[in-house]
């Protein structure tokens, strides 16, 4: 179990590391991120290279007991390098260059800033592989991040190569994007552009494989670095910081590369809902590497400096967030930063070395949980054991995210609120995609699956008929990998399995949202409809009446039966709820998005049908419970203290347990062994 946090010693004097170290040992710290905005300092121009300064603080650092995650300082290129090369710097869809003078300038794509990543990744990884100090590799950080889409000539000429490495030829691309439509033809390759500013919509098969070029360019970056960093003869592990569910990078696609997740993660303290999208995260993030422990990288010790208000947190919350984390998988804790920062754009954001000093509340939460994880055993590697799995696709989300759609819908929202459904009867899930290996599963949600590949469509088909249950809700199954319709109308690659067609989608009016900064942490609130028209539907289910929200659909059973109708607005007296057998399982399609409540009502409903157990019955509404092989943590997400029926043995006291009373944001850990 590692614990630390990101740590800038450039942005001190010498003797501030000597106090870090001794601090750091108080403070209970195993290992630091070091160096990760640091490019400046190491290379002070093109060709040279300073490691002195690096040289004495992992000296210092290893002689303290402190074990380093070494960064490959990528991240922000220095003035030097945009001086030289200014055609490294990005540009947005309008074609407005991004200037230097923050950070993550740079063109993913461009020739001149992987060849200075390069050298500077090799000169590191050279002079570092084998210190002993070092036991992970930290590569760029947050890629993507700030800069989501760039649409520089860099990428211009990256995305041309790219395509025609996927269609083979100009014909094919053609094809695939429908190009006969507004006499977007291509004669070649050379003609393509990335999705910059035009009159009016692009074309979604483009807009598609923009996103898809994206992600694979960043993750080029990275495999350059690591291949670096290996080539130099690194054994320990290597990985970067993901963001939770972000939508520029497919880290589905991504994990395989990675020797370890990490991901950062911030909640926002103002939002009393999201620790359940925290839990989202941290499940996405065991789910992209199953077996094998993630680290949470980065989070706050206390307030952030960049949403519009930054609330602390709330006495014993970050404590209460860590454990979370370690029970869904988590085998490091560590924050952005060690140090408070004195100057820059950072400087109210917190830290495990606070401004104010070391009387502090955040000094005495971080040496407190600090001591506390030194004492945790060495913890199980299996997961929650989960027997149902929802459907988190990117393909799916950028292709969903594209314009001219009956209506704008926010898929991760959408997600996380069937995720939060079974979050809050504390039923484990998974984070799947459609062509994963399902056979662990009786359950599959499907909210949304907007674009379903062959392969995809087959693969749940199979689940439903191998005796899962499959459960799909509207506006699923309407185009293909491409973004295109099939051939015989809509529903077409589930129909065996869900036994529906479409007729008409029947847009609803959506409720307007009240969304904050966009980060893993925000949950949007509903305040009521955008504007005239139906906005809602209300369905007869067996799990109750729901609200529909975004869709009333008219579809028509082939071989489903109707287990509930609409009863209210255009569609009222049509199906809306229905269930298909299929060999020994069977398909559910529900023709609207539920609301939260009724998003509530029918995941009880599907886990009282399908006997599925939750991680402990009848646990108040803000406290969940996640296991971890044997191991049970038990969280209180509220101020107000919680009873617990538990029985085993506390893992931290070695003491057993009969029942537990927690406090505010109070938290246990549990070993159940002797109870399965
Ligand atoms: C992360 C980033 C860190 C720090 C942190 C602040 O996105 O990786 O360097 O900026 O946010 O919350």
């Amino acid at each position: 179990m590692h614990y630390g946090g990101d740590y800038n010693p450039e942005q001190w004097p010498e003797e501030v590391w000597r106090e870090d170290v001794e601090l750091m040992q108080r403070a209970g710290v195993t290992m630091v991120s070091l160096g990760i905005f640091s490019w400046s300092r190491i290379q002070p121009a093109e060709g040279e290279f300073d490691f002195e300064w690096l040289d004495t603080v992992i000296d210092l650092l290893h002689e303290g007991g402190i074990a380093v995650d070494l960064a490959t300082a990528t991240a922000s290129p220095p003035a030097w390098a945009i001086e030289s090369y200014p055609d490294m710097l990005p540009r947005d869809a309008d074609g407005t260059l991004f200037g230097p003078g923050s950070r993550q300038h740079y063109a993913p794509t461009s020739p001149d800033y992987r060849r200075l990543a390069s050298a500077l990744v090799t000169a590191i990884a050279e002079r570092y592989a084998t210190h002993p100090a070092i036991v992970m590799w930290h590569v760029n950080n947050e890629y993507g991040c700030h800069l989501n889409y760039d649409y520089s000539d860099n990428a211009r000429d990256a995305f041309r190569v790219w395509l025609e490495k996927k269609y083979g030829t100009i014909d094919a691309l053609n094809r695939a994007w429908g190009t006969d439509f507004w006499s977007q033809r291509y004669t070649s390759f050379r003609q393509i552009l990335p999705p910059r500013k035009a009159p009016y919509s692009l074309n979604p098969g483009g807009m598609l494989d923009f996103k898809r070029f994206t992600s694979d360019a960043l993750l080029e970056c990275y495999l350059m670095e690591r291949d670096i960093i290996r080539a130099a003869g690194a054994t320990q592990p290597i990985t970067t910081n993901f963001m939770g569910a972000f939508a520029p990078a497919d880290y589905f696609s991504w994990a395989p590369h990675l020797d370890l997740i990490t991901d950062d993660n911030y909640p926002d303290p103002n939002d009393p809902e999201s620790f359940r999208a925290s839990a989202f995260a941290r499940d996405l993030m065991r789910s992209l590497k199953p077996g094998v422990p993630w680290m949470l990288m980065e989070q706050s010790t206390n307030a952030l400096n960049w949403r519009p208000t930054n609330a602390p947190k709330a006495p014993g919350q970050m404590a209460a967030l860590s454990a979370q984390a370690i029970g869904r998988g988590a085998d490091g804790i560590l924050f952005f930063q060690w140090r408070q920062s004195r100057r820059g754009s950072e400087k109210f954001h917190s830290a495990m070395v606070p401004q104010a000093g070391l009387e502090t509340r955040t000094w005495r939460e971080v040496t407190e949980l600090g001591a506390q994880l030194k004492r945790l055993p060495e913890l199980p590697r299996e997961g929650q054991d989960a027997r149902a799995a929802l459907v988190f696709d990117w393909h799916n989300w950028w292709a969903v995210s594209n314009t001219d759609h009956p209506v704008a819908i926010d898929y991760l929202e959408l997600v996380q609120r069937w995720y939060a459904a079974f979050h809050r009867l504390d039923v484990p899930v998974d984070l799947v995609r459609p062509t994963d290996d399902l056979s662990a599963y009786d359950l599959v949600v499907a909210p949304e699956l907007y674009l379903i590949t062959d392969e995809g469509a087959a693969n749940l088909t199979t689940f439903a008929e191998r005796g899962g249950t499959l459960f799909v809700t509207a506006f699923s199954d309407m185009v293909d990998g491409d973004d295109a319709f099939r051939e015989g109308g809509f529903l077409v690659s589930l129909r065996r399995a869900l036994g529906v067609w479409l007729e008409e989608s029947g847009a609803l009016v959506p409720p307007t949202r009240v969304v904050g900064a966009t980060s893993a942490g925000e949950t949007a609130s509903a305040v009521g409809a955008a504007g005239p028209g139906q906005s809602s539907a209300t369905v007869r289910t067996p799990a109750g009446d729901l609200r529909g929200e975004f869709f009333a659909e008219e579809i028509h059973p082939t071989t489903a039966e109707v287990l509930g109708e609409f009863t209210d607005g255009r569609t009222a007296g049509m199906p809306a709820f229905t269930r298909n057998a299929v060999g020994e399982g069977r398909g559910y399609y529900l023709a609207t998005i539920p609301d939260a409540a009724g998003t509530n009502a029918l995941a009880q409903w599907l886990v009282s049908e399908l006997a599925l157990d939750p991680v402990l019955p009848g646990l108040p509404e803000r406290v969940e419970a996640a296991r971890r092989g044997d191991l049970v943590t038990v969280v209180n997400h509220d101020s107000a203290p919680a009873s617990v029926a538990i029985r085993g043995v506390d893992v931290l006291t070695g003491e057993p347990v009969d029942g537990v009373e927690l406090g505010a944001y109070g938290y246990r850990f549990v070993s159940v062994q002797e109870e399965s």
